[in-house]
């Protein structure tokens, strides 16, 4: 039988599938964003089921296996793209939950979709999970899927994990079905968040909302059950992260970039997907001003920033691009000379290899997000600072903030903080970068994701499957 023991549920695979007119079979690329990169590695270990979708509308391929996992294909067709992943996923609870960065659009029809997706997830859940099975359900798309699947399937561990911000009260009570979704989520035996605060947050609810009884970091359900909801701060896997920093491939691209880029004194990087939160447009400004006022200079100082297109049929999204894409423009205008653009942008996808080299040549990484779950960008960068040197400058509204102390950390809104910070970390001497690299890189040794996903599963008492990560 091909029922599993340890069955992940999310939005999406790991891999996207990629069709090509006139070839036949598929092939598949790694999908973005942090959720995959963190849970990539931890499914491996398990050989565990991953429930999700492939990219792309209509009919699902089948089941396969790749890298000793099992994926299990759902598929979403047109409408739903629109209405269930476009609609309330991204322009409902996206902004709403990162403090409303953006202003959260409500329309009722799509909430039957996002019902509809949700119940074809738990669906495939109850038939891919062995008896007793645990099952790990993830992030924002799906916090309808812990109850639904409870009523199919009342044997199960369930687990939910929520990747992004879960939001104050005052934003939550926004919502027109606010009802339904905390009642969603306490259908799991574990919530859990990236940060204390909001795991309050949701506790909160519970009594405002449903006159519940939380104590401490435990609320008895409807149901009569105990629902633990607690911080998991999500995390990278920090030994493979160094080990491709260390490959010589790596290494020799790496070289070759820094060469085509000029051979700066000063490489500023940023890395994000082009989605509001991320805070590029405030990086950038912050950077004109800086070459404006002559605090920097082209060519001795460039910037690189990489913005991986994400969801790009959503407006919201679109205005971003031209934003961003005015402002770069405008400063290659003032700033560039012939053959050396200020900022070197990329709007592409890449490889954690390619990735790795960037960190690599960084000399200052940016991540300047308004609001983010964790941020594992800034963590990548952290772990793959092999000589412990290199200067981070961090977002205090990034999860990553609260583990990773010993950056240079700012508030985003303020600009002249943040070109002053900016500043700083391009002028910090060796010693106080190796100071504080090498505390931020010991802190994700022992903070790795698999740390991350042993402290939820032993929470959620599957002290067996946890114990394989003991290594
Ligand atoms: N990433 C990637 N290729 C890119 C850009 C990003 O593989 O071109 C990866 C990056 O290495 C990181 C993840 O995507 O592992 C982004 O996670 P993060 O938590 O920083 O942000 P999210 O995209 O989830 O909001
Ligand atoms: C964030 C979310 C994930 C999501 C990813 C990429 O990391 O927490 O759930 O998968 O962004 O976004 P996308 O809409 O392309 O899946």
């Amino acid at each position: 039988s091909t029922a599993s023991s340890f069955v992940v549920v999310a939005n999406r695979l790991p891999v996207d599938r990629i069709t090509t007119p006139g070839s036949d079979g598929d092939t598949w690329r790694r999908s973005p964003g942090g959720l995959v990169t963190a849970l990539h590695p931890v499914l491996q270990a398990e050989a565990g089921t991953w429930i999700g979708w492939a990219g792309g509308e209509g009919p699902a391929p089948s089941p396969f296996t790749l890298d000793g996992m099992r994926l299990s294909p759902v598929p979403l067709d047109a409408d739903e793209l629109r209405n269930y992943y476009e609609g309330f996923s991204n322009a409902t609870l996206w902004p709403l939950y990162h403090d409303a960065v953006e202003q959260p659009a409500f329309h009722r029809h799509w909430w039957k979709s996002y019902e509809q997706v949700n119940a074809r997830f738990a669906e495939r859940a109850a038939a891919e999970a062995a008896p007793n099975a645990l099952v790990w359900v993830q992030d924002y798309q799906l916090q309808l899927v812990p109850a639904m699947l409870r009523r199919l399937r009342p044997d199960l561990r369930i687990g939910f994990f929520l990747h992004i911000p879960f939001p104050p009260t005052e934003l939550f009570m926004q919502l027109p079905r606010r009802l339904d979704i905390l009642r969603g989520l306490l259908g799991a035996d574990v919530v859990g968040f990236q940060s204390p605060g909001a795991a309050q947050n949701f506790l909160r609810l519970t009594r405002q909302l449903l006159g519940l009884k939380p104590r401490a970091h435990i609320v008895e359900a409807e149901d009569g059950r105990p629902v633990r909801a607690e911080s998991y701060p999500i995390s990278i896997d920090t030994a493979s992260v160094e080990q491709i920093a260390a490959s010589d491939v790596v290494a020799n691209r790496a070289k070759e970039l820094r060469a085509e880029l000029g051979d700066p004194k000063t490489i500023i990087l940023g890395v994000d997907r082009l989605d509001y939160t991320k805070g590029i447009e405030q990086r950038l400004k912050a950077f004109r001003e800086l070459l404006s006022n002559g605090e920097l200079s082209v060519p001795d100082t460039v910037m690189v920033q990489v913005a991986t297109p994400s969801r790009e049929r959503i407006e919201h999204y679109r205005a971003l691009r031209r934003t961003v894409e005015r402002e770069v423009g405008r400063i290659n205008g003032d700033f560039g000379r012939v053959g050396i653009p200020a900022v070197h942008y990329l709007h592409q996808s890449y490889s954690r290899e390619e990735l790795a080299a960037l960190y690599l040549i960084a000399d200052v990484m940016t991540v300047t997000p308004l609001r983010d779950g964790m941020n594992l960008v800034a963590k990548e960068y952290v772990a793959s600072r092999l000589n412990n040197d290199g200067a981070l400058v961090l977002s205090e509204f990034a999860g990553a903030a609260a583990d990773l102390k010993q950056a240079f950390q700012v508030n985003p809104h303020d600009l002249d903080a943040l070109k002053s910070v900016l500043v700083a970390a391009v002028r910090s001497p060796l010693d106080e970068q190796r100071r504080r690299m090498r505390a931020m890189r010991r802190y994700l040794r022992g903070h790795d994701v698999k740390h991350w996903a042993r402290g939820f599963l032993t929470a959620l008492g599957a002290p067996e499957t946890a114990t394989a990560y003991d290594s």
